[in-house]
This record gives C-alpha cells, sequence and structure tokens, in this order.
C-alpha cells in the first residue's frame, strides 16, 4: 500500500485541487449523495459518500437493471436516543454500515448530533438528545458500529445546526460556554471515544462566520485542541468562500463543481492559497481514501443481509417506543379486537423525509403488524379510512410514480436525472403531507356506539411528518392537533368509555406534539416516534405485551410549545425571513432550563413508563482520583420482564459559577431483567465530566454535590453527596493545569 505522503509528493497541483473538490452526486452508485475525483494515473479511486442516519439512502431501482437496490429502513435518531442502549445503537450502526459496504458506500454521512433545542425543528428527528453527554454517547457507538464494518463515519453538522429555516444562511449567535458545553460536547465525546472518519461542517454562521469558514472551529477546536485526525467536509453547497473553506479547515468540498476546482487554481495561482495549505488537506483525504472500501478493491455483492437487519431494525424500534401514559389499559390481550383510527394506523410514517430517508422494500403498517399477531381489526373503520385514502395516496402506487421517474430521468442527462428525482420526492411529501391533513372525525356518534360496543379497545394513531429544509409549524396540523384530530380523541374516548372500552393513543411523530389539553381524555398513550420499515411489528410487540417498554424520553416534552425557552426568539430576526438567531437560553437547554427555573413539563427528561416495576438500592459511590464509581442495585419488583434505565444526575450543592440544577453525567440500561430478579449496575463518572467552562477554561469547582440517581430526571430514588475537596482546572484540550 502507498504511503499518503508519497502519494501527495507525487501528485500535481491540477490533481490535488481536484481531489479537495467532490465530483458531484454519484455515478457510481446512483443515489448516493457525493463522490470524490479519482487520479486514476496514481490509483487513487472514487470515493462514494451516501447518506444517511436511518438507512443507506441510495434510488432503490437503475435503468436497465433488473436487480432491486432496496436497504434496510432503521428507526430514526430521535428513537435510537429514547432506548439508552449503547449496544443496540452500536449493532444498528454495524448493520447500516454492512448495508453500505455491500452497495459499494466507502463513507456514510451520519449520524447527526445536533442537539434538541426546540421540539419543531425540521430535522429533530435526525438527531439524538436534547443533552450533550447521551447525544455524545449515541453518536459514538452509532460510529463505532459503521465503522467496524469497514465504512467511515460522518459527524454532523458541526455546529449549532439546531433549525431548517433559512439554515443556509442563519447567523447563529451564542457564548462561548453554550457552546462547549452543549453545542460541541457530543461531537467532543463523539470525536474521541469513537474517531469518526470525518467531520461535516454546517451550513449556517456561526457568531457571524459561515461554519465552513470558520478557523476558530475548525482547526482551533476541531484540530488542535481535540486532535481531530479525519477529513473535514463542508455540507452540500454550503458557505460563500470555497478559498476561505480550504484555507480554514476544510479538506473536501462537497457535492463540488468545476467551478471550484477554478477558483482554488487561481488562488493558488495568485497566491493566496498556498501549496502547504493544500498539501495538508489532500493528505487527510488520501489518508481516508486509503483506508477505504475502494482503495482495498471490496467487491460490493449488492446483497445486504435483508432478514437479519430487518430484526436488528424491529429490536431497535421495539426499544425506543416511550409508554407515557396507561391507566390499566396496556398490555393488551392478543384475542383483542381492535378498532383502528388514524391514517397512520394504516400508512404508517417510517422515517422522516430529505436526506435523512431511506428506500425500503416495504413498511409494515401497525394494521399488519397487529393482524399478523392474530389481533382483529375492525374492518368497516379500516374499510372508511382507506376509501379515504385510496384516490390521494398509496404506496404501492408511489412506488409505481417513483419507478417510472426513475426510468425517465435516467434516460437523460445526469442533473435532469437529480432534478427530476428531486421533484419527486417534494411530490411526494406533499401528497404525503395533504394525506395527513385529511379530516380524521368523519364518524359520526351512532357509528362510534356500534364500533365500541364490536370491540374490546380503541387505538387511535395521530402522524406527522417532518423533513429537512423546513421546520416544522408551531400550529394545529404540526406541533398542535386539529380540532378535527381532538374532536376525534374526544368523542372516540367518551363513547368507547361508556362502553366500559379503553383508549389508547400512539404517537407516530418525528419530536413532541402538543398532548397536555388531552391526555387525560384517554387511557394509555405510546410514543412510537418514526419507526422504520418494522413499524407494526414493533407496535403490535409492546401492546400485546411480548415486551415491556423500556424507551425514556431524551428530550423534555413541554406542555405548550411557547414554554421552550428557545421558542420566544424562534426561529430568529427578522421573523418573516431570519437572518440572525440569538441562543439567548445559553446553557440551560431542555431540562437545565426546566429544573433550574422551576417550570412544570408535561413529561420530563429521562421519563418513560414500563409494565413492570423497579427498586433501587445498595447505593455505593467510590470517589476515587480521576472518576466517581456508583453501584447499586436494580430489582424487578413486577410481574412482566423489563429493562431499566438507570439515570446520573449530578447537582452542585454550592457553585460560584451559575450552573443548572442538575446535569445528566453517566447512565445505564440494563440487561432483561425477570420479576424478582436484580442486575448489579455499576457507573462510572470521569471526574472532569463534572467541570464547567469558565469563559476561559474548564473548571471542577470544590464543594459538595450531590450524585441523584433516578429512573428519570424527576424520578430520583438514591442520592448521596460527595465532596471535591479542591478546585480542579483544565485547558480547551483537557490538560491539567493551574487554577487561578
Ligand atoms: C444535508 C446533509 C446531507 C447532504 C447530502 C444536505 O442537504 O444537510 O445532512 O448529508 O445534504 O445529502
Amino acid at each position: 500500500m502507498n504511503d499518503p505522503d508519497q502519494l501527495v509528493s507525487n501528485m500535481s497541483i491540477m490533481e490535488k485541487i481536484s481531489l479537495i473538490v467532490g465530483a458531484g452526486f454519484s455515478k457510481i452508485v446512483p443515489g448516493a449523495a457525493g463522490e470524490t475525483n479519482p487520479v486514476e494515473r496514481l490509483g487513487i479511486p472514487a470515493i462514494v459518500l451516501s447518506d444517511g442516519p436511518a438507512g443507506v439512502r441510495i434510488y432503490p431501482l437503475r435503468l436497465g437493471v433488473n436487480e432491486t437496490f432496496y436497504v434496510t429502513s432503521f428507526p430514526n435518531e430521535i428513537l435510537l436516543a429514547s432506548s439508552w442502549n449503547l449496544e443496540l445503537v452500536e449493532k444498528v450502526g454495524k448493520a447500516i454500515g454492512e448495508e453500505a459496504r455491500e452497495y459499494g458506500i466507502d463513507v456514510l454521512l451520519a449520524p447527526g448530533l445536533n442537539i434538541h433545542r426546540t421540539p419543531i425543528e425540521g430535522r429533530i428527528f435526525e438527531y439524538f438528545s436534547e443533552d450533550p453527554l447521551l447525544s455524545g454517547e449515541m453518536a459514538a457507538s452509532y460510529v463505532q458500529g459503521v465503522q467496524s464494518a469497514g465504512v467511515g463515519a460522518t459527524l454532523k453538522h458541526f455546529v449549532a445546526h439546531e433549525q431548517e429555516t433559512n439554515r443556509l444562511i442563519i447567523n447563529v449567535v451564542v457564548s462561548e460556554r453554550a457552546l462547549r458545553e452543549i453545542y460541541l460536547r457530543p461531537f467532543e465525546i463523539a470525536i474521541k471515544k469513537a474517531k469518526p472518519w470525518a467531520v461535516m461542517a454546517a451550513y449556517n454562521k456561526l457568531n457571524g462566520v459561515y461554519c465552513t469558514q470558520n478557523h476558530w472551529l475548525l482547526t482551533k477546536v476541531l484540530r488542535e485542541e481535540w486532535g481531530f485526525e479525519g477529513v473535514v467536509m463542508t455540507d452540500w453547497d454550503a458557505g460563500n468562500d470555497p478559498v476561505e473553506q480550504v484555507k480554514t479547515g476544510v479538506d473536501l468540498i462537497m457535492p463540488g463543481r468545476d467551478e471550484i476546482i477554478r477558483k482554488l487554481l487561481n488562488a493558488f495561482r495568485n497566491g493566496e492559497l498556498s501549496e502547504d495549505i493544500i498539501n495538508k488537506r489532500v493528505r487527510n483525504l488520501i489518508a481516508l481514501i486509503t483506508k477505504s472500501l475502494k482503495y482495498k478493491k471490496y467487491n460490493p455483492s449488492n446483497k445486504p443481509s435483508y432478514d437479519e437487519h430487518a430484526r436488528i431494525s424491529l429490536e431497535a424500534a421495539i426499544e425506543g417506543f416511550v409508554l407515557l401514559e396507561n391507566k390499566d389499559a396496556l398490555p393488551l390481550k392478543s384475542a383483542s379486537r381492535i378498532a383502528l383510527f388514524g391514517k397512520g394506523s394504516y400508512w404508517t410514517v417510517k422515517g422522516g423525509l430529505g436526506s435523512g430517508d431511506s428506500y425500503p422494500k416495504y413498511v409494515v403498517s401497525i394494521a399488519d403488524g397487529l393482524r399478523e399477531k392474530g389481533v382483529i381489526i375492525d374492518e368497516e373503520v379500516e374499510r372508511i379510512y382507506r376509501n379515504m385514502v385510496h384516490r390521494w395516496y398509496e404506496y404501492g402506487e408511489s412506488t409505481q410514480l417513483y419507478k417510472s421517474m426513475t426510468e425517465t430521468a435516467l434516460k437523460e442527462a445526469n442533473s435532469l436525472l437529480i432534478e427530476l428525482l428531486m421533484t419527486h420526492y417534494v411530490y411526494m411529501m406533499i401528497e404525503y403531507i395533504k394525506v395527513m391533513h385529511l379530516p380524521e372525525d368523519a364518524f359520526p356518534d351512532e357509528f362510534l356506539e356500534r364500533v365500541a360496543e364490536r370491540n374490546d379497545v380503541a387505538l387511535i394513531t395521530i402522524s406527522r411528518i417532518s423533513s429537512e429544509g423546513f421546520d416544522r409549524f408551531p400550529v394545529k396540523g404540526d406541533f398542535y392537533l386539529r380540532d378535527d384530530e381532538l374532536s376525534l380523541i374526544s368523542r372516540i374516548s367518551k363513547i368507547f368509555h361508556k362502553h366500559g372500552k379503553k383508549v389508547v393513543v400512539l404517537l407516530n411523530v418525528p419530536g413532541p406534539v402538543e398532548i397536555h389539553s388531552w391526555r387525560n381524555l384517554v387511557d394509555a398513550i405510546l410514543v412510537i416516534w418514526l419507526p422504520g420499515q418494522e413499524a407494526g411489528r414493533a407496535v403490535a410487540s409492546v401492546l400485546l405485551g411480548e415486551t415491556s417498554p423500556s424507551g425514556k424520553l431524551p428530550l423534555t416534552w413541554p406542555k405548550d410549545l411557547y414554554e421552550t425557552p428557545s421558542m420566544k426568539l424562534h426561529p430568529g430576526v427578522p421573523k418573516d425571513n431570519p437572518v440572525e438567531v440569538l441562543y439567548a437560553e445559553d446553557i440551560y437547554v431542555g431540562y437545565r432550563y426546566y429544573d433550574t427555573f422551576q417550570v412544570e413539563p408535561a413529561y420530563e427528561f429521562g421519563y418513560g413508563l414500563s409494565y413492570t416495576k423497579f427498586e433501587y438500592d445498595n447505593l455505593v459511590i467510590r470517589n476515587k482520583d480521576s472518576e466517581i464509581e456508583i453501584s447499586l442495585i436494580v430489582k424487578n419488583t413486577g410481574d412482566y420482564p423489563g429493562k431499566e434505565v438507570v439515570q446520573v444526575y449530578v447537582r452542585p450543592l454550592r457553585s460560584r459559577l451559575n450552573r443548572p440544577f442538575q446535569e445528566l453525567k453517566g447512565f445505564h440500561k440494563t440487561k432483561l431483567i425477570k420479576p424478582g430478579e436484580v442486575e448489579e449496575v455499576t457507573i462510572r463518572i470521569p471526574l472532569d465530566y463534572l467541570a464547567s467552562f469558565n469563559g476561559k477554561h474548564w473548571i471542577v469547582e470544590s464543594g459538595p454535590y450531590e450524585i441523584r440517581i433516578g429512573s428519570s430526571s424527576r424520578k430520583i430514588k438514591l442520592a448521596s453527596v460527595i465532596e471535591i475537596t479542591s478546585d480542579i482546572c483544565y485547558d480547551t484540550s483537557w490538560k491539567r493545569i493551574k487554577c487561578n
């Protein structure tokens, strides 16, 4: 294998620059988002980059090819984070990595690890959590999984990319403390733990400078302070100055255009861009390319292990569902007769749209998943839904349309292909949104009376779709329920309760919706997020009690959208066409705000019910030199086997800096514990996790800290106080320094 330095020294300036600039959307793998330019003379192959977080995003059909190229659709990241299960997330990452490998992808453009700053972020489903530790740990496991398959992973979008509105130009104004403690932190954790091959610099500006043109971010913090050694790429068409991008730290400009090559070449010729800088960028790229499967001449099979991956997708979906309410309604008996309401029951939304989308062979709807398990679905209600929706949308029809558009596009020039397919996505999205907005309460009371008599339970699915490119809307039909949805819930509840029957709501949503005003009307609420292709099977497993729910919220579920602190200034100024958004809540994001300022959310961070009960006991805390070791016993005292998420929050009892009331510093998902059995849990918290950024450096202030062990951020079951005897300080590279 060639030595990267040797390869660089053999390249002409034109070859070097053409490597720094991407070769556009992939021609090798149709539908993959990008490709690099090869240097054939030196045996440097073109490598292929593809989205995305919930499954490899390539086109399933190719002209003149009989084979299909479907992928497995996995649950979105907000669901993966709700599992709090690092091993499981690694398994999902590995499966996605293997599919990427078998389809000829060298670098996966995932995971996304921006922070859930507002519940209506358009891409909230693509990100893990409002908490930096949970986000960082999840991302690290995901990356480890992907890279174990020989495919590189990309952390995105670096950094402070928390809204879609005007995402290409928005200037995010945020303090260095909030940046370091909340927004940079997950990237830092994932880079240290998992060594991702690449980082994608975000579209937005950060304190006045585009992230892709930001020396402080890309060179000082990322490379010098954190020692990142991989490739930095731009998001697709990010920023406005390619020369500045290369100068400040970008190795790869994506998707790339000839005009950019010309600009870089001119800048080199007129002395604005030195060969030294160019060589540095090329060396990073060569180091990645020589690790790639293409370079190693791996022969992709185009045949991923669908069955095995479907099982992993199912397992992950089940474990990320969050049970919010349960008044003796769940689990159902398998013999139940169910009246299934809500379009999402029959057309379950598997994932979000945009680059986080993927194209599976099938999506198991909730109706089909339940039917597979022998549940009897009320035929008349189903027929009404199918008639209502049929003329607008059918999964089969849209697949046909997709196929014919792909074929047309493939006969044409490449740019047209992209354009047509993009048009198709937009078309699909509009169709989907139209369907989801068809009124739900098409059922007169007399009809519901009859349905209630002949069924055991009513199940209502409320669905929402979300996409890259737009934020969700703070209106009825998106964050708030529409009047017809509310009236359906209240009329069904009244009538079914009159007949002594239960009502269960499933939330098939990318992120929170308003729930506080109607939650008391129903008997159970289960959040199934956007659960991937095995949606219905996962729902059946949990509803029928084959698995006890064990997901916990990775973000605070507010009573009202406008209680979220970030909503005061969302989406920035001027309001109708914002160019700047101030992160005025600073470090008080999510539960850090709700707990510190004593605001009651609908459901707190870390919340989630189970069919069984857990008791915590025998807390022992050892305050060692560089870590705090916590051990305890978790006992299943209920009637069902189940898993528990043990969460450790640390609360400074005295502090000179303003600090959140408490912060998550460790967690552990137990194995399946049988009734009456226990698991011994040990959680280690590195001492530096207790540090705050004081504007200059990190400091763990001396004083008492309460170590709080809970099953949610507000259900603290055990606690004990430790004492840090003197201040401990670290510089921004985490080297111990003297405090002054
Ligand atoms: C998205 C990225 C994605 C890229 C390539 C951009 O619009 O922001 O997340 O990886 O497109 O599809």
